[in-house]
């Protein structure tokens, strides 16, 4: 295998000494960089940009060619499986994801097929070829898929949750109560596809993959192991060898379980004190997190001192990739963002 030239982002999922302080942003390609609102405008819409592999590689390469980043993550969405599944992915402007066939019944459940990446997804292969080529391994390419929990929450809403009251993704968790036989023969289907899924990209030259469990934190936590972790584990001990990365936004309480799952690595999210994870997961795995990204709006003196912190309480931690608690916003300076990188790097010296 040719080697990549800075291997500091896989050395620290390995818990192996680094050169410098690996950090990369999770949404960094994404609208708050003018560069891809170009690309987006001609492909037409984000769909048709996810399904265009030469437009994917363009706009996964972008915050690269702008920022001193340690890994670059392929420009997708976790959506792709429903959507080859049959659901009818579309994006509604200031809304989010839609499907037009949501799923309402047992039956529809049960005739869900598994697709197959080398057809129904093969534009995700070979966006990830394509980009694997043109990094020329100046860093590391990370695939990803959704945890089946997240896929499921938005296949049985039809799509992004209204935020009104407390109300979020309400109809899987009645599921999860009413009719929990139901809800795991769809986790058992998505748990399927996605292990066929990662390994395609695996096979395409992903070299580290991400599960994005972005809604896991909504349940209690008996239900978190069965609804959520135990299908990412299963998951997991499938995959061709590579590092895994698991990333249950709020799960912060359970990293003592998600360490022994099977990953190499856990995301955190910003509302989780990093020495009380790096307690809970005792080295066992390496971290990655948790910047507020709203803090990327604050003066940079405040930016300074929040680098400053996180790497403090990381410092004799073996394994750590500085990254957001969650997906850099929109509305984000990419002067901040470069300034963010910097301040890592300078402050996380070795
Ligand atoms: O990190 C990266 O740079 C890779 C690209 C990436 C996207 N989506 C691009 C995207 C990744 C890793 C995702 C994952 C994803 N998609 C998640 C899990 C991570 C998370 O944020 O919690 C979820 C829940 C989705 C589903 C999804 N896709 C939603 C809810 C939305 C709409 C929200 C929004 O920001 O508008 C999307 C659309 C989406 N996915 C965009 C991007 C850049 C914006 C689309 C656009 O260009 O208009």
């Amino acid at each position: 295998m040719p080697s990549l030239k800075n291997d500091n982002f896989l050395r620290a999922l390995a818990r192996k000494p680094v050169t410098r302080q690996p950090i990369w942003m999770m949404r960094q390609a994404g609208r708050y960089l003018p560069e891809y609102r170009a690309t987006r405008a001609r492909a037409g819409d984000f769909l048709s940009l996810c399904k265009n592999p030469d437009l994917a590689c363009e706009v996964t390469l972008q915050p690269l060619e702008r920022f001193d980043l340690d890994a670059a993550i392929i420009f997708s969405d976790i959506l792709t499986i429903p959507d080859a599944m049959g659901l009818g992915l579309h994006f509604v402007e200031n809304e989010g994801p839609r499907f037009s066939r949501a799923l309402q019944t047992e039956a529809e459940i049960r005739q869900l097929p598994i697709p197959d990446p080398a057809t129904s997804l093969r534009y995700v292969m070979d966006a990830i070829s394509v980009t694997k080529r043109a990094l020329q391994q100046r860093v590391p390419l990370i695939g990803f898929s959704g945890s089946p929990w997240t896929l499921a929450c938005y296949m049985i809403e039809g799509g992004s949750s209204a935020r009104a009251n407390t109300s979020q993704f309400d109809r899987i968790r009645k599921m999860a109560y009413q009719e929990p036989a139901i809800l795991h023969l769809l986790l058992e289907k998505l748990t399927a596809s996605i292990v066929l899924y990662l390994n395609a990209q695996i096979e395409s030259g992903a070299d580290a993959i991400m599960i994005f469990d972005t809604w896991g934190g909504l349940l209690s936590s008996s239900q978190y192991q069965e609804f959520s972790l135990n299908y990412m584990q299963k998951i997991m001990s499938q995959l061709h060898p590579i590092p895994k990365i698991v990333f249950t936004k709020n799960g912060g309480q359970w990293l003592d379980k998600i360490s022994q799952s099977g990953c190499d690595a856990a995301g955190v999210d910003w509302t989780m004190d990093l020495a009380t994870a790096a307690k809970l997961t005792q080295g066992r795995i390496a971290l990655q997190g948790n910047l507020d990204p709203l803090a990327l709006f604050a003066p940079e003196d405040v930016i300074e001192q929040e680098v400053k912190s996180i790497l403090a309480a990381m410092k004799d931690y073996p394994g750590f990739v500085f990254n957001l608690g969650h997906g850099i916003l929109q509305q984000t300076s990419p002067d901040r963002a470069n300034f963010l990188i910097d301040a890592v790097h300078r402050f996380g010296q070795i």
